[in-house]
């Protein structure tokens, strides 16, 4: 194998190898398709599965002070009244007055389309809201009228004193939430990373006034470091803060996560301050009492709130495009050949172990399945058995698989062991059955 420099993927190789395998399909296909939705495959299912149970392990399990809750998509219009995002979640848009395309205004370069050519085409902006609409019950009338959520918070905010009394929770306390979010984009695009439909994972936590500003920094420290942990390459990870003129209507102070994708610097996370804009506007359009009693001092207040808000998907798409590699080696003829090997963190790989029987073999084949009953158990496998071996390393590089294990005619004639082979140096063990869950524990989990 020969060291070389990390070579950037560009996006047409990662969404044609997402399709081939299995990560990510487009929606409707067969129809020609739905204008930037996206379906995930076999292994992309694992693989934002993956990333969402990180996450929750790190921001819910594995802290004294977060709870989870899972509130629903429809929530009351009054909602998105009170959040400011009825009036103002939208975004500048024109339209090409020669072929009809429509762009967003803040992201136009000159006075050219970009589809047709035409200059001067475009009409004066206008405000378009990116929430979609859709009814409640069967008359379809103004009255019936709601809205898919464009973020995931406002189900937390409505939320909030359920959970305190429920939990009897102090501050400082987060509530976390995973789940859909939907956006009519004006110019949705770079495949995942901008669509209509797509999953968040958002954090509120509440703070008291005052000790916003420390629970922020701790907050950007802690979710930079998360995607480091898992793999993602520091160089390519970064964080900005928003000018002014950027903040969202909420807003007191953001800082972005952004990883540096083929087609430049792009936002994977928001880290805000929202103060405590929120609870305030609901508490006045619902009339009900929103403050925290805060035993100590005696006193009510409007918790400030800090949020964590990521994408699963541009996290997932951001996994994948940092672990992709492609790799020389020499094979056993001497020839040189490319190895393409995606270096998932074991955490995210879609498919743990490999099961590889050496060959296709009445001796061999009632062992592996045997091996493979007491893999699959614990982790998520798959078991191949055509081809040769080496074709089915390759195609388990290709997936990220970080282990496979051989099954061969020793292992059932002279030693009951099987061969693991590491992904990423191609080194091999041997171990007794007996203690491959172990073993295989302690390289995936450690
Ligand atoms: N509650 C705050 C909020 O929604 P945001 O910065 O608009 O903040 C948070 O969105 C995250 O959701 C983004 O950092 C991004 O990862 C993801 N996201 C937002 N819009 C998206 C879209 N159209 N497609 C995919 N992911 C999106």
């Amino acid at each position: 194998m020969t060291d070389q420099p990390a070579k950037r993927v560009d996006l047409e190789t990662i969404v044609s190898l997402s399709k081939r395998r299995g990560f990510v399909f487009q929606s409707s296909e067969i129809y020609g398709g739905t204008g930037s939705v996206w379906d995930y495959g076999p292994l992309g299912v694992e693989l934002k599965r993956n990333v969402k149970d990180a996450w929750w392990r790190s921001n819910v399990w594995q802290r004294d002070d977060m709870v989870g809750l899972d509130a629903a998509i429809l929530m009351h219009p009054q909602v998105w009244v009170a959040s400011g995002h009825a009036e103002g979640f939208t975004d500048p848009l024109v339209e090409c007055r020669n072929c009809n395309s429509r762009f967003r205004a803040d992201h136009l370069e000159g006075d050219e389309c970009s589809t047709c050519g035409a200059k001067g085409s475009f009409t004066e902006p206008r405000t378009f809201n990116l929430m979609f609409k859709t009814f409640m019950g069967p008359v379809e009338e103004s009255a019936n009228q709601v809205w898919l959520r464009p973020e995931t918070a406002q189900g937390i905010f409505v939320n909030f004193e359920n959970v305190v009394t429920a939990t009897r929770r102090k501050l400082p306390f987060g509530i976390a939430q995973v789940g859909k979010a939907f956006r009519n984009e004006i110019t949705p695009g770079n495949f995942v990373f901008r669509t209509r439909e797509f999953e968040q994972m958002e954090i509120e936590y509440f703070v008291k006034p005052g000790t916003d500003e420390e629970h922020h920094e701790q907050w950007l420290n802690a979710r930079l470091q998360w995607y480091k942990d898992l793999g993602m390459n520091p160089d390519r990870l970064r964080l900005r803060r928003h000018d002014p003129d950027e903040l969202a209507h909420y807003a007191k102070d953001t800082w972005d996560i952004e990883y540096e994708f083929p087609w430049g610097w792009g936002e994977l996370e928001g880290i805000a301050n929202r103060a405590d804009f929120d609870l305030k506007q609901h508490q006045e359009h619902s009339g009900r009492d929103l403050t925290y009693y805060d035993q100590e001092e005696d006193k009510h207040y409007l918790p400030y709130v800090i949020e964590p808000s990521g994408g699963v998907d541009r996290a997932s798409l951001a996994f994948l495009m940092d672990a992709y590699t492609e790799e020389t080696v020499t094979t056993a003829s001497g020839a040189e050949e490319t190895r393409v090997v995606i270096k998932f963190h074991p955490t995210l790989a879609p498919i743990k172990v490999a099961i590889l029987p050496l060959s296709r073999n009445a001796k061999l084949t009632p062992k592996a399945k045997e091996v493979h009953e007491l893999v699959r158990r614990r982790w998520a496998t798959q078991y191949d058995d055509t081809q040769s071996i080496g074709r089915r390393y390759r195609r388990q590089d290709e997936i990220g698989t970080p282990l496979c294990v051989t099954v061969d005619f020793e292992t059932v004639e002279q030693d009951n062991a099987v061969t693991i082979r590491d992904r990423d140096s191609m080194t091999q063990v041997r171990v007794p059955i007996s203690e491959l869950v172990a073993t295989l524990a302690e390289r995936l989990e450690a």
